[in-house]
């Protein structure tokens, strides 16, 4: 079993990261959206106090994918297609990966902001104290409109995904799927 990624394909530790994250992001988005379209359901009541355990998950999952991605930058498999094509995907990587930080970060400087004490997986990281409304206003302002533009994103994402897997047939899909 190959850890780290190779011009061929993505290693183990990338794969499980990816899936992982995908599927969070599924749960993630099913309880934005309830939030927004049927708040106090009981399916939203169940699901939304997930929102902050899970939003802080995607947080440090992130961090350490994109510390494992740029361990393996040199490593890679390159983007395949013509110029324009691969660079657009780079861009749309990076845009992901941007959100993917941004949109969580806003969300727990908001929490600190709050001075509630912020409390996830039952451990007690920041303690209450005095109000910070500079903190908070960002996330406020922000943090649901990046949500759903992250949201675009990742549709967009997962049609060239499958553009690629099922039209090109070209190996990309494969290659985060099992190593070629
Ligand atoms: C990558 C992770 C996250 C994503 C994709 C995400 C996505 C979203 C989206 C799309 C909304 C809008 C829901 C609506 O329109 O009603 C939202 C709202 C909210 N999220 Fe998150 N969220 C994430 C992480 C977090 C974290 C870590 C926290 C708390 C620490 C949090 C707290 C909230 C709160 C309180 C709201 C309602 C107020 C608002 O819209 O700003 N989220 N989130």
């Amino acid at each position: 079993m190959q850890v780290r990624d190779s011009r061929q394909g993505y290693g183990i530790v990338s794969r499980t990261l990816h899936w992982a994250m995908a599927l969070l992001f599924v749960l993630q988005f099913t309880s934005a959206m309830l939030h927004l379209l049927a708040d106090e359901s009981p399916a939203a009541n169940m699901l939304w106090p997930w929102h902050f355990q899970v939003g802080f998950t995607l947080w440090w999952l992130v961090l350490l994918r994109g510390t494992w991605a740029l361990l393996n930058f040199r490593n890679r498999p390159p983007h395949d297609g013509p110029g324009l094509l691969a660079r657009a995907a780079t861009a749309g990587h990076l845009a992901l990966y941007g959100l993917m930080v941004i949109v969580p970060t806003l969300a727990l400087l908001r929490a600190v902001g709050r001075g509630r004490g912020v409390q996830l997986y039952g451990i007690q990281w920041v303690g209450p104290g005095a109000e910070q409304p500079d903190l908070a206003a960002p996330a406020n302002l922000a943090h649901g409109t990046l949500g759903w533009v992250l949201l675009s994103l990742i549709v967009g994402h997962v049609c060239f995904a499958l553009w690629h897997g099922f039209v090109r047939r070209d190996g990309t899909l494969s290659r985060m799927w099992r190593r070629r």
